[in-house]
């Protein structure tokens, strides 16, 4: 007995010790960074400041929101479980992040998401540092799987089913609808109309065993592995995530390990023609790429443009039906051609400038980085979780719904915004997330201009990855209260 009592005081006492001095590190990081004229957000010890996080997700806001109202300053801190985590949120500190030319030195992924909806494909390049071996082919791999003109297509048909077979009389639910249609197309797109819809075993929040369509279960299961990741201590220890202590977590790596096994069947047979599994399999396969890193791949595919795009949807969607926001809606239907595209993209842009459906992913500071930002000197320590916080820098053009700062024309005009990262970092799959967006807003516009949204009373309403608010609206004769004729404005009669 008293060997045992022995062994385990000294290895609670070692991993106290551990613990403190890693909790002591944090401290004195923070405190060369203020040294620097870092400003940081409230925090706490051990939980820094996800307590604050808790209110604003509980309020249908993500995490970049505690970082918009701080006095003018290149970096905000924060504590995120033991690491110090900086956001830059001017354009000149994030330009300088974004262009490694600038410093000779770059940052590189080392990202949360990994114990998030990272465990469905720990492999794939989201969460791979730029210098893993093939890195670049495997991006350029994707990129020619992203066919704009196939998407285009396949995008445009199933907005059109959509829109068509709406029911007048009953309250429509805008983000079931937005969400069957990501589903629907990024399935076609990627796997082809047959593989998407194999069956795979899937567990339900009930714990309920069943068969259901392979681009079914994968979505719920990345959608559920990102909320789960968000709540409070997964927040401040990320890896407990992934710990099977909870029902939810096992029930998700049950669905996991269903979606992994499937795929690695699915994958021995023949890709359909035109499918972005067909251009990453036989560009991954001359190279030699591991079957595992090409299944990541093209998990991540799958799923990059589910909640993104629904969410943008959704939002764009609540801007344009507002009644204050009449004017576009009616320019939207009654314009055609090039004119309608113009109109909606704007639309569509200044949406994702005010509600982003997410942050850029988090990276590194890989070797020590020297820093001058118009004389302002930093020197960021390798190891400090770095990024730009593009909720900050797109809130610098106010809070007003403004389609026309898209359309103008002369250089340098358009606001600074990056809601798809920017740099050797950003998202290769921006084209088709906006044709995917445009398509389903501007059908939907098109063929129910009159449409109205019936909850707008609903406390907290804002669309990105981890609101939980609806959009409701109602078509048809009854709908069309408050849609007057646009008031005349000259940038959108031009
Ligand atoms: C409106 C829709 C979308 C938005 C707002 C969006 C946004 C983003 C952002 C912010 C990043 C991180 C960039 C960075 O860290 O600098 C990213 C990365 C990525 N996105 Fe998207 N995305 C969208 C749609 C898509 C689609 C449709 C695909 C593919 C089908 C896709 C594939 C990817 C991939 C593979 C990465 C990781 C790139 C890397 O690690 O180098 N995204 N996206």
């Amino acid at each position: 007995m008293r060997p045992f009592l022995y062994v385990s005081t000294a290895a609670a006492g070692v991993a106290s010790l551990a613990f403190a001095a890693r909790v002591a590190r944090t401290v004195l990081d923070r405190r060369y960074y203020e040294k620097q004229g870092v400003t940081f957000s409230r925090t706490y010890p051990f939980i820094g400041s996800e307590t604050d996080v808790s209110g604003l997700i509980d309020r249908n806001k993500t995490r970049d929101y505690l970082y918009l109202d701080q006095p003018a300053t290149d970096f905000v801190g924060s504590i995120r479980g033991f690491d110090i985590q900086l956001y830059a949120v001017n354009r000149q500190t994030t330009e300088i992040l974004v262009s490694p030319a600038i410093t000779g030195k770059y940052i590189d992924r080392d990202t949360p998401a990994l114990y998030s909806f990272g465990q469905l494909s720990p492999s794939a390049m989201t969460f791979q540092k730029i210098t893993t071996e093939h890195f670049g082919d495997r991006k350029r791999n994707l990129g020619k799987g992203f066919d704009q003109e196939r998407i285009s297509e396949v995008s445009n048909r199933r907005a059109a089913e959509l829109c068509g077979e709406f029911d007048e009389d009953a309250p429509l639910d805008l983000k079931r609808i937005a969400g069957d249609y990501t589903r629907d197309v990024m399935g076609e797109f990627v796997w082809g109309q047959d593989a998407m819809r194999l069956a795979v075993s899937y567990k339900d929040r009930d714990g309920g065993l069943s068969k259901v369509p392979f681009m079914f279960a994968l979505n719920e299961t990345f959608t559920r592995l990102r909320f789960y990741s968000n709540r409070f201590w997964n927040r401040v220890y990320f890896p407990m995530a992934t710990w099977p202590i909870t029902q939810e977590a096992r029930r998700l790596q049950y669905n996991i390990k269903q979606l992994q096994e499937h795929l690695a069947n699915v994958l021995q047979g023949t890709p359909g023609a035109g499918t972005v599994w067909e251009q990453v399999a036989t560009g991954n396969g001359k190279l030699g790429i591991p079957i595992e890193i090409t299944r990541d791949d093209l998990l991540t595919a799958s799923i990059a443009g589910l909640d993104t795009v629904q969410n943008t949807i959704l939002a764009t969607l609540w801007y344009v039906l507002l009644p204050e926001n009449v004017k576009w809606r009616e320019a939207i239907a009654s314009s055609g051609g090039e004119r309608k595209d113009e109109l909606v993209e704007a639309c569509v842009s200044e949406t994702l400038r005010l509600s982003p459906p997410g942050s850029v992913i988090n990276n590194k500071v890989i070797d020590d980085l020297d820093m001058d930002v118009e004389g302002r000197k930093y020197l960021l320590k390798k190891g400090t979780r770095v990024m730009p916080n593009i909720h900050a820098l797109h809130a610098q053009y106010g809070d007003a719904f403004q389609p026309e700062r898209f359309l103008l024309t002369e250089k340098g005009a358009e606001p600074y915004v990056m809601p798809f990262g920017k740099g050797r970092r950003s998202c290769p799959g921006r084209n088709l997330g906006m044709v995917m967006a445009k398509n389903f807003v501007s059908q939907f516009i098109t063929a129910h201009p009159g449409a109205r949204i019936t909850n707008t009373a609903d406390k907290d309403i804002h669309f990105n990855n981890l609101s939980q608010s609806q959009l409701m609206v109602v078509i048809g004769p009854g709908a069309a209260q408050g849609f007057a004729t646009a008031r005349s404005c000259p940038v959108l009669s031009s």
